[in-house]
């Protein structure tokens, strides 16, 4: 068969972007291997699919090249999507500021998304393998389990490592690789980090705690809840953290965040000073991780009144609360990822085309490229931008 243009990937940035194309009168066909379209959708947001951030600005996108993502951003906006999801009647809440989530179910978005394609003609085949993408004169063709298809362009939505029981794959890399692009190296982000030995113990124990801190690392700070799991720190702030920390590397955590420790425990010396530490820690802390803290520390004067305790031990603790410092030994991994860093490198690929420098034929769209997003609605942002973009110059 022959289409205008083939899009690889049934996910966020595919299904958007076969819609555009499709209303823009091309004949579109939607290649996917999984049996359902829009699988990471139907996951997201805790299955309630937090699927913009009203300040989409550039500055929450990681990439080597961090003016790519500003043209496409700019011309598709949250305001824009949120325009459709209300066309569609689809509830929805802000949950965080500028975080918008379905109110109901992440469905409705695969619905909508379904619902475009279909108004606009697109042709969605599920189940379907690609065998090889070649190029052919001024088109393309692919070999698909569908047979021998005809492309005047080939788009690759096929997204990041994350997840592969969800279909992801590392397909669009290698297309990108047979095609002489650049693929800059790849690793989970937004993903929960793990600790070893007595610290995942400690963490394991106290699983479930969660509580506000604030979290710096290579010039980035994100101030939101952490959470302790079996395995280690999981939460908003340490996914935010992951997506920026190397193996290896320290974590500072201010389990105090805006609160100058020393100060307080000064202050309440003076106020209190028959109160006993371990009191006050129980106050100002979620209870299981201060009694945690008074068992870790047993020599650190945990029981005795903050009026024995003397500015020198007042100063360890505040140094304690406020640079909590752990050694991550790792991530999670790809089995819970949000995301990927990294990936098809943008050098060779066009901001406001999402062509293939000199190979207009073929494009790549969404996370499959090195642009991602932080935690907050931002990815699919850049799922429906990127393919926005790449639509209108089809
Ligand atoms: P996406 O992953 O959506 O789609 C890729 C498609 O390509 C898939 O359908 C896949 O089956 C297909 N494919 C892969 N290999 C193929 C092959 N070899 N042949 C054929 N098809 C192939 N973001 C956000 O903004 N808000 C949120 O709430 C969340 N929440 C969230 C939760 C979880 C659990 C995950 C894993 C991720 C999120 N994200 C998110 C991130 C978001 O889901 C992600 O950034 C976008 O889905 C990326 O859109 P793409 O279209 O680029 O890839």
């Amino acid at each position: 068969m022959a289409v205008d243009v083939v899009i690889i990937g049934a996910g966020a940035a595919g299904l958007m972007c076969a819609a555009q194309a499709g209303y823009a009168g091309k004949r579109v066909l939607v290649l996917d291997h999984a049996n359902k379209a829009g699988k990471k959708i139907l996951m997201s947001g805790g299955g309630r699919c937090n699927f913009t951030n009203m300040d989409a600005a550039p500055g929450h996108f990681y990439s080597q090249n961090p003016h790519f993502c500003i043209s496409a951003l700019k011309r598709y906006r949250p305001e824009h999507f949120v325009e459709l999801v209300e066309r569609h009647g689809v509830e929805y809440v802000e949950k965080a500021p500028g975080q918008l989530f379905c109110a109901d179910s992440s469905k409705e978005m695969v619905r909508l998304l379904l619902t475009e394609c279909e108004w606009a003609g697109a042709e969605i085949s599920l189940s379907t393998r690609i065998d090889s993408v070649e190029r052919e004169g001024e088109s393309m063709r692919l070999e698909t389990s569908r047979g021998r298809i005809d492309a005047g362009a080939v788009v690759i939505a096929t997204g990041g490592l994350s997840i592969p029981t969800l279909g992801a794959s590392g397909f669009g890399y290698e297309i990108a690789r047979q095609f002489g692009l650049e693929v800059l190296p790849t690793r989970p982000g937004l993903v929960p980090l793990t600790l070893s030995g007595s610290w995942k113990e400690r963490a394991g124990a106290l699983s479930g705690v969660s509580l506000p801190v604030a979290v710096e690392h290579g010039g980035y700070r994100f101030e939101e809840p952490m959470l302790f799991t079996h395995r280690g720190l999981s939460g908003p702030s340490m996914l935010q953290i992951s997506s920026v920390w190397e193996p290896g590397e320290a974590l500072e955590i201010d389990l105090l965040p805006r609160c100058a420790a020393f100060d307080l425990l000064r202050e309440a010396r003076a106020s209190t000073p028959k109160r006993l530490l371990s009191s006050w820690l129980g106050e100002h802390l979620p209870k299981r991780l201060a009694q945690a803290l008074v068992e870790w520390y047993p020599q650190a004067q945990t029981q005795a009144p903050l009026a024995e305790i003397s500015n020198e031990a007042l100063e360890a603790w505040a140094e304690r609360l406020n640079r909590f410092t752990l050694k991550p030994s790792g991530t999670e991994g790809w089995r819970t990822a949000e995301v990927t860093m990294g990936g098809v490198s943008t050098d060779a690929v066009s901001s406001k085309t999402f062509e293939v420098k000199g190979m207009p034929q073929l494009r790549f769209i969404g996370e499959v490229l090195d642009v991602t997003g932080r935690l907050g609605g931002y990815n699919f942002q850049w799922a429906w931008a990127s393919g926005v973009a790449c639509a209108q110059a089809l």
